[in-house]
């Protein structure tokens, strides 16, 4: 389907991110950008900025680079702020979670770090256990505190220049809530906001100032926040792209992998047994089991999607799949993802994989946040408003219309985004049919 070109503004000036949190993942990405900016690194694992996209017939030969192709903001245009109820400037933090290599990558840029000083949070110990902070804001009811985030992003874009502004939670995991009737529409939320409401966390005042403000908002981790029919309808009452939840970063990324691959083939599955030890601060808030709770929701989905046991029974309607996230020390940011995958072949025949992946939680995580980020940028500039289902790629819970079941397929979900960019540009979408070359 060849379409005309969408109206795209220019992605001139330049573009504030905000991290929410400034711990392991933001400053792995705040360092990150400037190392990269400075030629001291290579941006490996970011799509926007290595990756190309194919162009009408395989003969053509069009494979340009997907930062040639749609008009992204470039990394030397980004500027960094954050808050966090942990004082620590992105130096600091970049220092203490042991992410990235002090003499090679952290004291070359130690002056740019230092220079991102967090702002005092809106930080409550009733939905973070685990973690005590004093940066805090503390005057006021939830509707003042929404009200001083606001402040906070008009001020930091007033203060750096920005032409353009991005949100994205990269702060801990809130304990697990259902939605309710305070999440279901925009009266409802903001009456829930003016009462004190205890079912509207943290999470949920950053993404609404944000959205008020027509600031994206993007949540790399799983709590609900933005994922309510308030939120989606206040994203497009006021014409901004909202995209979440939870990166797609280690395991899930095997996972949805690995359960397409038996699925395309017809192989059936007895059971699934995943865990995870990692001694990161990410780990310690994950030790708190109503935290937990909530990362186990988004790790749990994936295979019931992707496996289709209503469609399937004889392969997949009794599948044993089971989560396990345990703190252990010694392990820092590298986190330890182990997978034991009972499947069953032709007759029955039962066979067994095994994936141990030994990775680092933050240098995955990293160009996800950045990719998301000018996406979300692009998206905005495009006039897409609400949830942006195209970036599914990026995680675990992908946000989707009420209408559709969520993809999560890491092949489909890396097509559709590309068709998304191909559909942007008025490019023709492929279908990989291909019959043409083999007719005269
Ligand atoms: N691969 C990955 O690293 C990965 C993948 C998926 C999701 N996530 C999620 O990303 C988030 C960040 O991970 P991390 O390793 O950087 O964790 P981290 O603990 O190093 O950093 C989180 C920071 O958020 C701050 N924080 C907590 N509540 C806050 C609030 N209300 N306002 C502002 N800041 C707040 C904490 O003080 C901390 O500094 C976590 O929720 C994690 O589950 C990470």
């Amino acid at each position: 389907m060849e379409t005309s070109k969408q109206h795209i503004e220019p992605a001139a000036g330049r573009l504030g991110v905000l991290t929410v949190g400034l711990g392991a993942v933001a400053s792995t990405v705040i360092a990150g950008v400037e190392l990269i900016r400075r030629g001291l690194a290579e941006p490996v694992g970011s799509l926007t900025q290595m990756g190309t996209i194919r162009l009408g017939k395989r003969t053509e030969d069009r494979v340009p680079l997907i930062r040639d192709f749609v008009p992204l903001a470039g990394i030397d245009q980004l500027v960094f702020g954050a808050w966090d109820p942990i004082a620590d400037t992105a130096y600091e933090a970049a220092v203490k979670c042991g992410v990235l290599d002090r003499f090679v990558h952290i004291e070359p840029i130690a002056a740019k770090l230092k220079e991102v000083e967090p702002m005092p949070a809106v930080f409550d110990q009733n939905y973070v256990r685990r973690l005590e902070g004093l940066n805090v804001k503390s005057k006021g009811g939830k509707r003042e505190l929404a009200e001083a985030l606001r402040q906070d992003i008009r001020d930091f874009k007033a203060a750096h220049s920005c032409d353009r502004m991005v949100v994205i939670w990269c702060a801990s995991t809130e304990i697990f809530l259902e939605p309710g009737p305070a999440h279901q529409d925009l009266a409802a939320f903001e009456a829930a906001i003016d009462a004190n409401d205890p079912s509207i966390p943290p999470s949920m005042l950053y993404a609404y100032a944000a959205l008020k403000e027509r600031v994206p908002f993007i949540n790399g981790a799983p709590n609900l926040t933005a994922d309510v029919p308030a939120m989606v309808e206040l994203a497009h009452e006021a014409g901004v792209p909202i995209a979440g939840k939870d990166f797609k970063s280690g395991q899930t990324l095997m996972k949805t992998v690995l359960a397409p691959m038996l699925k395309a083939r017809m192989l059936g599955l007895r059971g699934w047994y995943s865990t995870n030890i990692l001694g990161n601060r990410d780990g310690e808030v994950l030790d708190d089991p109503d935290s937990f709770r909530t990362k186990e929701q988004t790790k749990l989905g994936v295979l019931d999607y992707i496996l289709q046991p209503d469609l399937y029974p004889k392969l997949y309607s009794d599948v044993y799949h089971k989560v396990r996230i345990n703190y252990y020390p010694p392990l820092g940011d590298s986190k330890e993802g182990w997978d034991n995958i009972d499947i069953f072949g032709w007759l029955g025949y039962p066979m067994q994989i095994k994936v141990d992946f030994l990775c680092r939680d933050s240098i995955l995580a990293a160009p996800l946040a950045l990719d998301l980020v000018l996406f979300t940028d692009l998206a905005q500039r495009a006039g897409l408003t609400g949830v942006q289902e195209w970036l599914s790629f990026y995680f675990k819970s992908p946000q989707h219309a009420p209408s559709v079941y969520p993809e999560h397929d890491l092949f489909i979900q890396q097509t559709k985004l590309k068709n998304t960019l191909r559909w942007l540009m008025g490019e023709e979408q492929i279908t990989h049919l291909g019959i043409e070359y083999y007719q005269d």
